[in-house]
């Protein structure tokens, strides 16, 4: 009887391995342009596989990238192998280019024998790359790979808007160097390209400077109340250690713009002004208006009093060293220069402000806030870049050149585009993403709202009002990640996931593509993708309506 049963379970064991793989339902975020499958021509990728590259020498970075990221991705060692053989994976840049994949697109074939991903450039192969990953997910972070089935497809893609950005606050509360850069990693499996990274705010300064150094010796450090509710921390007392903070030296922030070049990602780096400037005003309370003792800010406050004194010279002079130190770090062409919630109380009591506004002609606080804009503007441009700020640049009047990020609701956007400038769209209804996701009472505490995932999945970034010109302004759009109520960044990765997807697709995806049932189906295997990963993606599906 033993005997037998040895016999069988050995034939069962010759069985399944003998038996093919078969591909995992297809669940591409973002859903790409067009993709036909075949299930006839299905790829398997074993630890036979080969890589190749056609016009991408050894040195080239995307190539780099792809051979030292694919065991993590498909689980086995790379091999590089020029000439084409069976079993193979190609990466080719193409030597003419296809005008309809333009500079970010991509074209991925899947047949039995060979896997073809081609590009006009190497952002489109890196596109394609990650699009073949997940195809094939099955062996990420394996130690044991397996032999996977790669389903058989031609897909062409390529994104709709040039701007796919997610937004993280390391202010209110700090997250590593390494955390940042598992940031970059998720934002790049989902194919966006731009890193908001708000690095100034009244609960801490978090960038080297060298010409201001208790920027970060004072401007980064506060009193620990990490271990009660945010709100519900007492002051700080006389004497009382500064502990809870960090920042990044620069080296650390040349290493993070780095890491982001390889996975095709611009950094854009904002230091708020004139408002939301606690930090600073603790570490230099000569740019303050009056002689309050300032403070690195423990928690809510409103309405936020700290403002830089837009009437004193040495402000503007300080505004214009730091942001000419921050420009030397950043190789992107956007500065963003914060420009929300300005209170202007010290402004209406200050001497120096008032008589700022009237030596300059000005009419009221606003435009004072304007000029200030304006100049700073004036210092970036002479470095060859340009600046972005929150829709409250617009209020005081705003130049054409400054682009516009769009906020408080889709009116900001409206009148921006009407005058013609550029705007980055990232309204709080749909894309402010430390808002609750599901049923407050089952969720741990945020800062308020409601942002479930298929509201998320709703955004549409062009207002339905602008004409067709006007529409071309909208440069794209972003998810906002204020750390208010996000301590750890684990958190961080339980709020923005998987509504990062939702972004991801608004802006990748044609209009007309988006489909939420599809898209719904699809979340289940990317949220065991990002659990793959080591991420903690939230895995319930809040009701499109509160309570509902
Ligand atoms: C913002 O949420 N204060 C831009
Ligand atoms: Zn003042």
């Amino acid at each position: 009887m033993k005997k037998i049963f040895l016999l069988l379970s050995l034939a069962f064991l010759l069985y399944s391995c003998s038996e093919k793989p078969t591909p995992q339902k297809i669940a591409l975020v973002p859903e790409p342009v067009s993709i036909e499958q075949d299930s006839l021509k299905n790829f398997i990728l074993d630890k036979h596989t080969k890589l190749s590259f056609l016009n991408l020498d050894e040195q080239n970075p995307t190539r780099q990238h792809i051979v030292e990221n694919y065991k993590h991705y498909f689980g086995f060692e790379p091999k590089v192998q020029n000439s084409p053989v069976r079993n193979i994976i190609i990466f080719e840049l193409n030597d003419e280019k296809n005008d309809q994949l333009g500079d970010e697109g991509y074209q991925l074939t899947v047949d039995k024998k060979i896997i073809l991903i081609s590009a006009n450039t190497e952002a489109g192969l890196f596109y394609g790359f990650q699009t073949l990953f997940q195809l094939a997910p099955a062996n990420a972070n394996a130690e044991k790979p397996v032999a996977i089935a790669v389903p058989g497809v031609k897909i062409t893609d390529y994104p709709r808007f040039e701007w796919r950005g997610s937004h993280l606050d390391v202010c209110r509360h700090f997250f590593s160097i390494d955390e940042v850069k598992k940031h970059l990693d998720v934002m790049a499996l989902y194919k966006l390209n731009k890193f908001h990274f708000h690095l100034t705010d009244d609960h801490g300064w978090r960038i080297q400077i060298d010409k201001y150094p208790l920027l970060t010796e004072v401007g980064a450090w506060r009193v620990d109340r990490s271990d009660v509710p945010w709100g519900e921390a007492e002051e700080a007392k006389e004497g009382e250690e500064r502990s809870y903070g960090g920042y990044f030296t620069k080296d650390q922030i040349r290493e993070i713009v780095a890491y982001a070049a390889a996975r095709h990602i611009d950094v854009v780096p904002e230091i708020e002004m004139p408002g939301h400037s606690s930090a600073i005003l603790t570490a230099y309370p000569q740019f303050a208006c009056d002689d309050y003792p300032y403070c690195v800010a423990l928690g809510p406050y409103w309405p936020p009093k700290a403002i830089l004194c837009g009437g004193n010279d040495s402000v503007m002079v300080f505004l214009k060293d730091v942001f000419d130190e921050v420009m030397e770090l950043f190789p992107y062409e956007y500065v963003h220069l914060g420009g929300d919630e300005a209170y202007k109380d010290n402004w209406r009591a200050c001497p120096k402000c008032q008589q700022k506004i009237k030596d300059l002609g000005l009419a009221n606080e606003e435009e004072l806030q304007a000029w200030m804009v304006a100049e700073i503007e004036k210092e970036v441009n002479k470095h060859g870049k340009k600046i972005i700020g929150w829709d409250e640049i617009l209020d005081g009047g705003v130049t054409p050149t400054a682009t516009v990020q769009s906020w408080r609701g889709a009116e900001s956007a409206i009148k921006a585009a009407q005058l013609g400038n550029e705007v980055v769209m990232s309204p709080t209804d749909f894309c402010y993403f430390d808002y609750y996701q599901d049923d407050p009472e089952t969720q741990p505490k945020a800062i308020g709202g409601y942002v479930p995932l298929e509201k998320a999945y709703a955004f549409e970034p062009i207002p339905d009002t602008l004409t067709s010109e006007q529409a071309k302004c909208i440069k794209g759009a972003q998810c906002n990640l204020w750390s208010e109520f996000i301590f750890t960044y684990d958190h961080a990765e339980y709020m923005l996931l998987p509504r990062l997807c939702a972004l991801a697709e608004t802006v990748w995806t044609p209009k007309e593509r988006k489909d939420w049932p599809r898209f719904a189906a699809a979340i289940p295997a990317q949220v065991h993708l990002l659990q793959q990963l080591g991420y903690n993606p939230c895995t319930t599906i809040g009701k499109e309506k509160e309570g509902e």
